[in-house]
């Protein structure tokens, strides 16, 4: 099973970024644990970063055909980025929206997401934890009758 994780805009700053928001770990912690965890359960994961749009845009378009399952952190573009929702609709692939702070308890103007609707669900307020759920979702998804 191919596992695509995506991470948005600011989100290489972590560990550095309002860590009493975000957390101490760095993305390279928690891509690796992540990592390990996929590999564990024979599943591969690849990762990007990005602060440009159209990177995370160009990736998910690459993974047509043969990624099974798509975990992404919008970061910013959450809120304001309709070509990113089209680009997850182009390629049919499922997936989770993940954010490590809970959005709803913030400003209104990340109580709104272009994905979240057509996303298979959405996860929020738990941190790095939110993750490894995610990553558990996408194995059972690939487990599961459909895969
Ligand atoms: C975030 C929440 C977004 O509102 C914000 O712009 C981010 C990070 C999160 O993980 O909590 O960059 O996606």
């Amino acid at each position: 099973m191919n596992i695509l994780l995506l991470n948005g805009p600011n989100l290489n700053m972590l560990g550095k970024r309002e860590p009493e928001v975000y957390g101490h770990r760095t993305l390279q912690d928690i891509v690796q644990a992540l990592k390990e965890s996929a590999t564990a359960n024979g599943a591969r994961l690849e990762h990007l970063q990005s602060n440009a749009e159209h990177e995370l845009i160009d990736k998910i378009h690459a993974g047509f055909g043969n990624t099974d399952f798509i975990i992404i952190n919008p970061g910013a573009f959450t809120h304001t980025s309709v070509a990113l929702r089209d680009a997850l609709l182009s390629v049919s692939v499922p997936f989770i929206e993940v954010h490590l702070s809970n959005v709803h308890a913030r400003e209104p103007f990340r109580h709104h997401s272009y994905l979240a609707d057509v996303a298979q669900g959405v996860i929020c307020g738990l941190g790095e934890q939110g993750y490894h759920f995610a990553l558990q979702a996408a194995l059972q998804h690939g487990n599961g009758p459909h895969s």
